[in-house]
C-alpha cells in the first residue's frame, strides 16, 4: 500500500470492475488522483491494479457487507494518514427486469440492497473521511449518488426493482444534502441516461430464464426489452459521462443533479403529467 503524496486527491468509487467505475477510475488517474476502486474479487484487483498502475489501490468488498465496508475504511485511512478524502462515489450497481409475480425474491433484494443499502453502508462508513472528523486536514469532500435519468424519476413496467432502488437513491441524496450543509459536504446525483456497459447484456442472458411467455405480461415485456435495446444503441460515449462525473467533484458550485444523455426528450419526461405518460406503455 502506497501512502498518499503531498499533492494528491484521493477518491473512492464504488464498483469500478467494468463500465461506468472502471472508465471513471482510469479517468481520475489520468488526472492524478488516487483511486481506490472497490472490487469483488481478487482477480479484479490484480488486472485493475496492473491496468491503471500505481496511482489505483483497490478495495476488496462488497458494499452490502458492512464489515467489508470497515476493513476497506481502515485501508483507506491508512493511506490517508490524517489527510480527507476528495471524493465517494457511489456507483455498484445491478439491474433487475421482469414482471413482479416472476421476480425471483432474491433478485428484488440484491437490488435494493445494491444500491441503497451499499449507498448507505459507504456513505455512513467513509463519512469521517469526508469531513466530519474535523481533526483530519483538507477540504470537505463531495459525495456522488449514481442514478439513472429516467429509473430515478419515473417508474418503467417490468422495472420496478430498479426503478425503486434508484429513487430510493434520489430521496436519500436529497436528505443526505441538506444534512450535510453543516459540514459543508455536498452531495450530487449523477443520472445517466443510457451508457453502453456490460449491465444490460447480464441482464438479457439472464431473462432467458424467466418464464412468463405464456402470460399477458408477454408481449409489453417484449416492447419494454426492444425500447431498452433502442436506448443501448443510442447511448451516450461512457467517456462523457465520466467528464461529467470529474466535473461535479471539481466545479466549486456542483449541480444537484446531472443528467448526461444523448437522447435529450429524456430530460423532459419526468415533467410529462403521469396520466399521459401512462398512453406510452
Ligand atoms: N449503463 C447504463 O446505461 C446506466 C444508466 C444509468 C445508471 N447506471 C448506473 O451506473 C452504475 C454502474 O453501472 P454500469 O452500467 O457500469 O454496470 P456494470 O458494468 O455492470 O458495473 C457494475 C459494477 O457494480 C459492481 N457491483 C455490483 N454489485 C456489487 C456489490 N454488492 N458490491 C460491490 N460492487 C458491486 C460490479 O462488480 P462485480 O464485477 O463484482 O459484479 C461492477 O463493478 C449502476 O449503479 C447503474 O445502475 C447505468
Amino acid at each position: 500500500m502506497e501512502s498518499l503524496k503531498r499533492t494528491e486527491r484521493a477518491v473512492i468509487v464504488t464498483g469500478s470492475s467494468s463500465g461506468i467505475g472502471k472508465d471513471l477510475c482510469r479517468v481520475l488517474v489520468k488526472k492524478g488522483y488516487k483511486v481506490f476502486g472497490s472490487v469483488r474479487s481478487k482477480n479484479d484487483a490484480g488486472a485493475l491494479s496492473k491496468e491503471l498502475g500505481s496511482g489505483f489501490e483497490p478495495l476488496i468488498m462488497d458494499v452490502t457487507i458492512e464489515s467489508q465496508v470497515l476493513k476497506a475504511r481502515n485501508q483507506v485511512e491508512k493511506c490517508l494518514e490524517g489527510r480527507q478524502l476528495w471524493a465517494l462515489i457511489n456507483n455498484a450497481g445491478v439491474a433487475t427486469l421482469g414482471p413482479v409475480e416472476h421476480i425471483p425474491t432474491s433478485e428484488f433484494v440484491t437490488q435494493i440492497d445494491t444500491k441503497i443499502l451499499g449507498t448507505f453502508l459507504c456513505t455512513k462508513t467513509f463519512l469521517p473521511l469526508l469531513g466530519t472528523n474535523k481533526k483530519l486536514k483538507g477540504p470537505a469532500g463531495r459525495i456522488v449518488n449514481i442514478s439513472s435519468i429516467l429509473g430515478g424519476k419515473i417508474g418503467s413496467p417490468f422495472m420496478s426493482a430498479y426503478c425503486a432502488s434508484k429513487h430510493a437513491v434520489e430521496a436519500f441524496s436529497e436528505s443526505l444534502r441538506r444534512e450535510l450543509k453543516p459540514y459543508g459536504i455536498k452531495v450530487i446525483i449523477v443520472a445517466p441516461g443510457s451508457i453502453s456497459t456490460p449491465i444490460w447484456n447480464a441482464l438479457k442472458n439472464h431473462i432467458g430464464s424467466m418464464s412468463f411467455s405464456d402470460t399477458e405480461y408477454h408481449v409489453p415485456f417484449n416492447k419494454v426489452l426492444k425500447s431498452l435495446e433502442q436506448f443501448d444503441k443510442n447511448s451516450l460515449p461512457i467517456e462523457q459521462l465520466s467528464k461529467v462525473i470529474l466535473k461535479s467533484i471539481e466545479t466549486k458550485n456542483p449541480k444537484i443533479r446531472y443528467t448526461p444523455t444523448n437522447a435529450y426528450s429524456q430530460k423532459i419526461w419526468p415533467y410529462v403529467p403521469k396520466k399521459l405518460m401512462d398512453q406510452f406503455f
